[in-house]
Parts: C-alpha cells; sequence; structure tokens
C-alpha cells in the first residue's frame, strides 16, 4: 500500500458542492423535527439597567404562543466561565440588545408576533459605551488571547528611540468590525432517552457539547451537538452563543423540541464582533532603515460580561527585527456587547497600524517600502530569540514585487495623475501563527474495501471536508472516491474547531496517524468481516513538539484609484503572495485567501459599525447600514504561494491559511491611498469624507 500521493496538491472541487447548490444541503434551521416549536429572542432596549417588569400574560394569550421564558422562570444553569451565555438568569441589563426573554410558539411568524409585543419596563442607569485611549478605568488584564503574555519587553524602547536616526511616532485607530456570516446563528434542541440533541451552526460541535454540558449540569456523554453544514464563520460561531443555550431551556421547559434562530440584527450584538483599537506605535530606526527600537500599545474594549482581550500588538513580536522591543495592550470594560474573535484576531488590527508605520518610516528615510522590510528581517523571533520553522517573507515580498511590477514605481506621492483621478500602490505585510491542536478521528475499513473517517471537524465553507478526504485517501493510497469523510457531530470525539487557521493542520494530523496505524493493523491481512476501526489521538504527539516559531508570513500588494472630487478609493488590484506549507487542495485554498483579502479590502474602506454615544449602541445593526464589499468593490484579485516544505511542523506539512489574507491587508491599502494622494490615514475605514477632508478624523 505505497501508492503515491496524488489527491493532496490537486484542485478537487468541493465534495458536498452539488448537494449545496440544489439545496439538498442541510443548514442547522432546516432540519425538519417532528413536534418543533420555535422561540423568537426579545432582546433589550436600554444600554444599562434592570428588567423591573414583563407584561407575559399578553404574549401569552397572543395565538399560537405556548411559552415565554425570562429570568423570572427560566431554568437555572451552571456557570461555565462564559457570562454572555448565562442567559435569562438575573434581571441585569449589561448592554443594548442582550437576551431579555425568548417567547416560543407553534410557528415562527407566531413567535416574532410575541416577541415583538412584549412589553419590557426596565429601571435604567447611565452608561458607557466609548473607548477612549485615556479613558480613566483602562487596566492591564492578566493575559491577551488566546492565552499570550499581557506584555513583553525586550532590551529598552526609549534608549532605542534616543539613538534613533529617524522616528515615527504615530496613533492609528480600527473601528469596531461585524462578522456576520450568511447564514444566521441557529439551534434546535430535544431531550429524549436522557440525551441532549443539539442540530447547531458552529464552528466546533465539541466545545459546544462541553459548554452546554457544564450550563445543564449534564455527563458530557449525555450531550450530542451536530452540525453538518455551516453558512459561514468568521469566528462569529467559534464559540456557543446564546441561542444554543435557549433553545435546550426552552426544550426542558416546555417538553418539545424547540429550534431558535437569531435575526440578521440580533447577530450584530449576540455573537461577537472586532474591539476598535487605538494603538500607538513608535518606531526608531538609523539612517539605513534598520529599527533600533519598536514599541507598540493596543488599547481596546470589552464587556462588563464577560472579558476579552484582542491580542493586537503580538504581530509585533515576530515581524522585524530590533534589539528594542516592547508590545503592551490595555483594556476597558464598557456598558458594550462582547467582542471576541473575528478573522485574524490581534494580527488584522495591530498589523493596520504597524505596516503603516512601517510604510511611514520608509518614506522618512528615503528608502522603498520593500526593500526596508528586508533589511529587517530577523533571523530569529525578536520577542523570545527562537528559531522560526520557517519563514518565507523575503521570498514572498520579492515574488509579489516582481509580479506586480513594483520596480517601476515612482516613490513620490500624489504625483500620478489619470485625468482628475490619482494612482498609487502599496505594500504591507502579514503573519499568522501555524499551530495544531490535539484532535481524535477515527478512519474504519469497510468490509468493501472503502474507508469512512469520522472527525469532529467543521466545514464552514473553506472546503475542510474536501481537504480532508484527500489527505486520507493520500495516506491509504486509495482514489477520492474510496473514502467517506464524516464531519461535524460531537459523537465523534474531541476536535480543534475551525478557527485560527488550525483546523485543516489539527484534524490533517489526527487523521494521518489514525490512517498510518489502520494501514499498519490490515498490512498481510485482510479486512476483517464486520470491518476494522481505529483511533487516534494526538494530544502526546503535540505535547512532544519543540519549541520554535511557527508562522505563516505573506505579503500584500495594492492598487488604489482616488477620486479627489468625490473621496471614492477604488482598488483595482490586490495581489498577495503567501508561505503557508503545504496547500493541500490549490481550489479551495484561493478561495480563502482571496476571500480574506476581500475583506481586507472591506476593513480598509467600508466596515464600521457606528457607535452612537446616547444611544447607548452601534447605530448600524444590518448588513445595509453595515458596509462590505459588493461585486463592483472587487476588482481582479490574485493569490499566490511560494513552495514551502516543512520540518517540525505536522505530518501533512499544512500551516492553515484561512486569516493571512486579511492580515496587512488594509494597511496596503492606506499606503497605496498615501502613495496616491499624498495624505495618510490612520483611522479605518478610509471613508470618502475623511479623504475629502484630507486625512485623519
Ligand atoms: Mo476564526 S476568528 O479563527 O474563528
Amino acid at each position: 500500500m505505497s501508492a503515491p500521493p496524488r489527491a493532496v496538491g490537486a484542485g478537487a472541487t468541493r465534495l458536498e458542492g452539488r448537494l449545496k447548490v440544489t439545496g439538498e444541503a442541510r443548514y442547522a434551521a432546516e432540519y425538519p423535527v417532528p413536534g418543533l416549536a420555535v422561540g423568537a429572542v426579545v432582546t433589550s432596549t436600554i444600554a444599562r439597567g434592570r428588567i423591573t417588569d414583563m407584561d407575559t400574560a399578553a404574549v401569552l394569550a397572543m395565538p399560537g404562543v405556548i411559552g415565554v421564558l425570562n429570568h423570572g422562570n427560566a431554568p437555572r444553569l451552571a456557570d461555565a466561565g462564559q457570562g454572555n451565555l448565562m442567559v435569562l438568569q438575573d434581571d441585569r441589563v449589561p448592554y443594548r440588545g442582550a437576551v431579555v426573554a425568548l417567547v416560543v410558539a407553534e410557528t415562527s411568524e407566531q413567535a416574532r408576533a410575541g416577541a415583538d409585543a412584549l412589553r419590557v419596563r426596565y429601571a435604567e442607569e447611565p452608561h458607557d459605551v466609548v473607548l477612549t485611549a485615556d479613558h480613566p478605568r483602562l487596566y492591564t488584564p492578566d493575559h491577551v488571547n488566546p492565552a499570550l503574555p499581557t506584555d513583553s519587553v525586550t532590551g529598552d524602547v526609549e534608549a532605542g528611540l534616543a539613538r534613533a536616526d529617524v522616528v515615527v511616532d504615530a496613533v492609528y485607530s480600527t473601528p469596531t468590525e461585524q462578522n456576520n456570516p450568511m447564514e444566521p446563528h441557529s439551534s434546535t434542541a430535544w431531550w429524549a432517552d436522557g440525551r441532549l440533541t443539539v442540530i447547531d451552526s458552529n464552528q466546533g460541535s465539541w466545545v459546544v457539547r462541553d459548554t452546554l454540558a457544564t450550563l445543564f449540569a449534564l455527563d458530557p456523554d449525555a450531550v450530542r451537538v451536530v452540525s453538518e453544514h455551516v453558512g459561514g464563520g468568521f469566528g462569529a460561531k467559534g464559540r456557543p452563543r446564546p441561542q444554543v443555550v435557549l433553545a435546550p431551556m426552552a426544550a426542558r421547559q416546555l417538553d418539545r423540541p424547540v429550534r431558535v434562530t437569531l435575526t440578521r440584527q440580533q447577530m450584530f450584538a449576540l455573537v461577537g464582533y472586532r474591539t476598535p483599537t487605538i494603538q500607538r506605535v513608535r518606531l526608531g530606526a538609523d539612517r539605513e532603515g534598520r529599527l533600533t527600537a519598536l514599541d507598540h500599545l493596543a488599547c481596546e474594549q470589552t464587556s462588563t460580561v464577560v472579558e476579552f482581550a484582542e491580542q493586537t500588538a503580538v504581530f509585533s513580536r515576530v515581524m522585524y527585527a530590533t534589539p528594542n522591543l516592547r508590545t503592551r495592550h490595555r483594556l476597558v470594560a464598557l456598558d458594550v456587547p462582547s467582542p471576541h474573535w473575528m478573522r485574524a484576531p490581534g494580527e488584522a488590527p495591530g498589523s493596520f497600524a504597524v505596516e503603516s508605520a512601517l510604510d511611514e518610516l520608509a518614506q522618512a528615510c528615503g528608502i522603498d517600502p520593500v526593500e526596508l522590510r528586508v533589511r529587517n528581517e530577523p533571523a530569529v523571533e525578536p520577542d523570545r530569540g527562537l528559531p522560526f520553522v520557517s519563514r518565507n517573507l523575503v521570498p514572498c515580498l520579492r515574488e509579489g514585487a516582481a509580479r506586480f511590477g513594483w520596480s517601476a514605481r515612482d516613490p513620490r506621492p500624489g504625483v500620478r495623475r489619470d485625468g482628475r483621478l490619482l494612482r498609487g500602490t502599496g505594500v504591507a505585510a502579514a503573519t499568522y501563527p501555524a499551530r495544531s491542536t490535539p484532535s481524535t478521528a477515527s478512519v474504519t475499513a469497510e468490509p468493501d474495501g472503502r474507508y469512512t473517517v469520522r472527525i469532529t471537524a467543521s466545514d464552514i465553507g473553506t472546503g475542510a471536508r474536501t481537504a480532508l478526504t484527500q489527505i486520507a485517501a493520500d495516506e491509504l493510497g486509495v482514489p477520492l472516491e474510496d473514502v467517506r469523510v464524516l464531519i461535524g457531530d460531537s459523537d465523534f470525539g474531541p476536535a480543534q474547531g475551525a478557527g485560527g487557521s488550525l483546523g485543516t493542520a489539527s484534524w490533517g494530523w489526527a487523521i494521518v496517524k489514525a490512517a498510518r496505524e489502520l494501514r499498519d493493523r490490515l498490512a498481510g491481512a485482510g479486512v476483517p468481516a464486520g470491518g476494522l476501526t481505529v483511533r487516534a489521538d494526538t494530544t502526546e504527539d503535540i505535547r512532544a513538539l519543540p519549541d520554535v516559531v511557527r508562522h505563516a508570513f505573506g505579503a500584500h500588494f495594492a492598487e488604489v484609484v482616488v477620486d479627489p472630487a468625490s473621496g471614492e478609493v477604488r482598488v483595482p488590484r490586490l495581489l498577495g503572495v503567501y508561505g503557508v506549507g503545504r496547500v493541500v487542495n490549490p481550489v479551495t485554498a484561493r478561495s480563502q485567501l482571496i476571500g480574506a483579502m476581500t475583506m481586507g479590502l472591506g476593513m480598509a474602506l467600508l466596515e464600521e459599525a457606528v457607535v452612537d454615544p446616547q444611544f447607548g449602541d452601534y447605530a448600524n445593526h444590518d448588513l445595509a447600514g453595515y458596509h462590505v464589499p459588493v461585486n463592483a468593490d472587487v476588482r481582479s484579485v490574485e493569490a499566490h504561494w511560494v513552495d514551502e516544505r516543512n520540518d517540525g511542523l505536522n505530518p501533512t506539512g499544512v500551516k492553515g491559511l484561512g486569516e493571512i489574507g486579511i492580515v496587512g491587508t488594509a494597511a496596503a491599502i492606506a499606503n497605496a491611498v498615501w502613495h496616491a494622494t499624498g495624505v495618510r490615514h490612520r483611522d479605518l475605514p478610509i471613508r470618502p469624507d475623511r479623504v475629502l477632508a484630507g486625512g485623519d478624523r
């Protein structure tokens, strides 16, 4: 059984593609369940205070309504350490849009009518919803997401700045950004035969299972969470959200299956978002552009319900050589919904600030911005002095520059006129961690000669199911058609979720390990009559990994056209080159990369949740008011990768590539806008009014 690899590296189309385009693939809200009732969430209309009264009787009298759950009657939950999931447990209102009731009815329409009709009275308290860099309640969290040091210092940045020939000292800001996958969060729950079963839309059924077991004080084996097809996540489904707690609560209380689906508007408060950031970056350099100091301070918000500290400054810990490096995070807990993961948490906003500052340094030193980055390439990770497993930033910059036509660039800003339009180009670098985490998988040799893989993986639209089938087929030495990969069911055992760009690396490892052992056990013998199943767990393998730095790297190039009359910025070209380890499937990999680059375009020019300090909430709560790129905004977007093989990474050589495409993209566009206009934009998004005003604010 030593057939050469055939599937990995080839562009297999999504195995479930036909099911999806024909509508046969079932999403969480589409499973038919006999006797189903439907719950509609009611959310708070004040930003802070207490619920004093709720007129449930009037709603219970409405057609089809069978229950109104609130803090007075809902089942009690045990604390799972995630305050945002402790729904309907007390009368406190911690932010506008928080869950205050669930109206359950025979139909979705009746439930929504009941939810709309429910009168809730509050004792309102003053709220505080605005992040500032000098907020009196800024504090230093114990760690930043996921468990990284809050502050890190090497050398002495003040001394390094003092002996610099050139200093850049600037403040950059990014707004609240919302991740809103096409498929809303939905959960369908029922209790039967001593078990809780939930059909849920999430990025990882295992963590949902464990969390529900804790909240409802159940044996974890008494909970099953199924999520076969998921219509996008971007981090918003990376952890259980309120609907997956509300559905089992209502199902228990009413003794029937209950489905709870969030509305689009409710998703803007209940499923996490990217914190706004205010970042001060100070760079010192000698005349040749070699960094003498890098100081990066990030201020950001969390909620009063649960702490989430975005790891914004960690980008600076891996990027550039400097003897004096300081990275710090400060947080303030406001009366706002809880921020959480959104594609490339940390690296996405952090790279905007630092990669913009480097462009300012290149300008100040009179050095080409690609060359400046090459000059500051470190031999080891600057923060801890550890070696990189591989680092292909310079090859990505060089190849990107060649493909983009960078060498012909005139460095002067504001001089390329095209009628009344101004043209410019910009570059920025990218990185993202390339981790693997413990997972389990089973592989079964079926009596008919085919194989079945079972793993609690999630395919949130990435093509993960297809990539895992390719990996399994090669390891088993059989064609793709002989392998069936079943995912999205917590009964398959513990596994990493689809997040942190570590799905394929983590799941692929468990599958390879199980497949190898299965091959060994089958060697020389046929498949037994009942088939043969081997389970593998990578916990020990991952614990034994050497202490080296595993990161993917990349380079982004952007061309913009600016209309000085309207302030409009267009992006005719985006080009990225990446060092992301082995690419399992070029079709789905390219889709991930150009999708993330497109999201970076949105971050640069469009995306902004606008806070209303009086109202105490974000004013735009839908995809009409919250702008994301549409077809007309997206022109040429190219993704390429350099050939990269890694030892000491994982058995598949995969680094993960779901997030790196959004890292640095906004900076490349902002740098191109400077090159076009001569005006530096340090606040995102680069809206027409900001372009017209000629810079910040
Ligand atoms: Mo993604 S923000 O890693 O779930």
